[in-house]
């Protein structure tokens, strides 16, 4: 299946450590462990939308027209899961400023329930880029609901960033947002009838912290 601005990382490390954290015996801690490796893999695929200018430097043997990444990185992990993906992101990213966003499906209707929003002061800068970074893309509520809150805050330039998708879950979040970009390590087959992804890795949050 293919999506516009659906971008699936294939390198064989992203498949190594998928597979270890899709595998039910992986203990908790390995898990997070994984996770972590996968976050630095995708905050390295994700930096090809920083946009860059140029930067004159003298190397200690000639002058040198140099480039660097200007934009102020916004790491917005959505709770609990997404947290797993933070350390990742600020090993490539050391600048970031993080916000946190609470929200978890109601068990029975899917829906995304808020709980928490703190957004670093970021509304006076010009040039931002938010990640939004949350394992599991399974209905789509979460993303959904965590695009249009950072949109009312003003925010323009936002990437998501999941470790597995869903097709039901794009296709939901596609026709919210049509050209919003997504990177993912897996699009999945399917959601089953208590919306988690299937095969996906089971509950992220759980795994990740031994609930
Ligand atoms: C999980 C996951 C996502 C959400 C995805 O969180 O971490 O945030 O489900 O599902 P959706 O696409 O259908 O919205 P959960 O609601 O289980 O909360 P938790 O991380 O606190 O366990
Ligand atoms: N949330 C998860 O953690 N896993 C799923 O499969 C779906 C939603």
């Amino acid at each position: 299946m293919i999506f516009k601005n659906l971008i699936q990382l294939n390198s064989p490390l992203v498949k190594h450590y998928l597979t270890l954290i899709r595998d039910k015996r992986t203990s908790f801690s390995d898990f997070r462990k994984y996770v972590n490796k996968l976050a630095v893999l995708l905050a390295s695929e994700v930096s090809k939308e920083l946009d860059l200018r140029r930067k004159k430097i003298q190397t200690p043997l000639a002058n040198f027209d140099g480039a660097e990444a200007y934009e102020q990185v916004v790491l917005v992990p959505v709770l609990r899961a997404g947290l797993g993906l933070v350390d990742g992101f600020t090993e490539l990213f050391p600048n970031a400023k993080v916000g946190h966003i609470g929200v978890y499906r109601d068990e029975k209707t899917l829906k995304p329930v808020k709980y928490y929003f703190k957004l670093p002061r970021i509304s006076v800068e010009k040039n931002v880029i938010v990640f939004i970074l949350d394992p599991m893309l399974a209905t789509g509520g979460s993303i959904i609901y965590s695009v249009s809150e950072l949109r009312k805050h003003g925010v323009k330039k936002i990437v998501v960033v999941s470790i597995v998708s869903s097709p039901e879950g794009i296709k939901a979040v596609r026709r919210h947002y049509k050209n919003l970009k997504i990177y993912t390590c897996a699009l999945d087959k399917k959601l089953n009838n208590k919306g988690y992804i299937v095969p996906g890795l089971g509950d992220a949050g759980d795994r990740m912290f031994g609930t």
